[in-house]
């Protein structure tokens, strides 16, 4: 393997490929299922309120919670009371992070009223006095992460990442929106380039609809970048990172994978699911990653009605096993899924692009029946539920 990985401060990863925070997805047990796969340079973890931290508040200490088998694990903070930045940075060097994220991108209204999130970036001198007291506070890297700024008329993340370079962040993951798109619109390349092209020497990660290995090449073509983070690409195909990996390396495309493998890994990920939370709110939060799952083998309507229900381990699997009967009439004789009911792959979502298909997004994989709408999409849906906003 020779694509070159990325150094962030001291920590060098196995590969330039990041899972970005998605709140209320990127726990533990998803973490430990990425890292099963392979090919992931660093996972991060939700956002994390600095506050609760402080104040152990038993939620933020669960979003905390890592193993070895999850490093290297960076914790996401929020909050824009410097001197609580820096205590729960050291809570987090504590507690075993490999290294601190700030978030500076979040465009939910809460997180920007007290200060922090988006709202950081159009005060970026006071930002970057606050990041330098948490890059002071710990020995581990600190990081942060950014959208390209406030709305097209405040492009703030070039002058705000060489601010952050100066005081010592390690680096910075950017992604290609501005707030106000929130996730509409293309992911911009030349705004990621510009961000790369005003820092020295730290690495600048791209973001933002990195949903195919070809995805992520092309955000490092177009931009320079030193590695991507991959957020609801890594939900919808957790096999993204390994994939992508291989595709820098050899500009080979691995076979998706069947689906008694994702059968496995969704297994797998609940089994991970009601170790870390127990079995009721295990099975209770894995109502909605189940779902995800499915999008890739076809017609599922009988599998996501029963899993959204999901109150035992042993319902789960008379769920698959109804399942695997039920989807028997979309199979050939040989079982393989008939082509007409497979899942559309999904095309680049990126401005700048000579190779860009333009693709009309599509709702959803399939209709009411279950039967995958065949349509090109370009577009990878944002989760729906408490995070909605995001
Ligand atoms: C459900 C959801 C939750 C998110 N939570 C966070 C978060 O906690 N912190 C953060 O910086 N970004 C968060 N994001 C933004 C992602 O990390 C990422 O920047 C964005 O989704 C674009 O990347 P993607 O197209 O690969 O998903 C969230 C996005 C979604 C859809």
């Amino acid at each position: 393997m020779s694509f070159p990985t990325i150094k962030i401060g001291s920590l060098l990863l196995e590969t330039p490929l990041l899972l970005s925070p998605l709140a209320g997805y990127t726990n533990l047990p998803f973490r430990l299922v990425i890292r099963e796969i392979g090919s992931i340079g660093l996972c991060t973890t939700d956002l994390v309120n600095a506050r609760s931290l402080i104040e152990r508040n038993h939620k933020a200490i669960k979003l905390i919670e890592t193993r070895a088998a999850d490093q290297p694990m960076a914790v996401q903070l929020f909050g824009s009371v410097a001197s609580e930045m820096s205590e729960a940075a050291k809570i987090c060097e504590q507690s075993g992070a490999a290294s601190v994220d700030v978030n500076m991108g979040c465009p939910v209204r809460k997180v920007c009223q007290v200060g922090g999130g988006s709202a950081m970036m159009t005060e970026w001198q006071k930002t970057a006095q606050l990041v330098k007291g948490m890059v002071d506070a710990v020995k581990i890297p600190v990081t942060c992460k950014m959208r390209l700024g406030w709305d097209d008329d405040n492009i703030t993340a070039p002058d705000l990442a060489r601010a952050l370079e100066e005081v010592g962040v390690a680096a910075i993951v950017v992604h290609g929106r501005t707030r106000q798109q929130g996730f509409d619109g293309q992911v911009k390349l030349a705004g990621i380039r510009k961000v790369v092209e005003a820092v020295k020497s730290i690495p600048i990660i791209g973001n933002g609809d990195v949903t195919t290995p070809e995805a992520a090449k092309k955000m490092i073509d177009s931009t320079g970048c030193a590695g991507v983070s991959v957020g609801r690409g890594a939900f919808y195909n957790p096999w993204i990172f390994a994939h992508t990996w291989h595709y820098l390396n050899t500009g080979e495309l691995l076979p998706e994978p069947g689906f008694d493998e994702r059968l496995r890994v969704m297994t797998r990920h609940l089994d991970l699911m009601i170790e870390v939370f127990g079995e009721g709110v295990g099975c209770r939060m894995f109502r909605k990653v189940g779902p995800w799952y499915a999008k890739h083998v076809g017609p599922a309507s009988f599998f996501n009605k029963k899993v959204v229900m999901l109150m035992t381990r042993t319902e789960f699997d008379e769920i698959v096993a109804g399942y695997r009967q039920w989807r028997a009439q979309f199979l050939d004789s040989n079982g393989a899924l008939l082509p007409r009911f497979a899942a559309a792959p999904i095309g680049m979502n990126f401005s700048e692009s000579s190779t860009v298909q333009e693709m009309q997004a599509t709702p959803g994989d399939e209709d009411g029946e279950g039967i995958p709408a065949v349509a090109k999409r370009s577009s990878i849906p944002v989760p729906s539920g408490p995070n909605e906003l995001w």
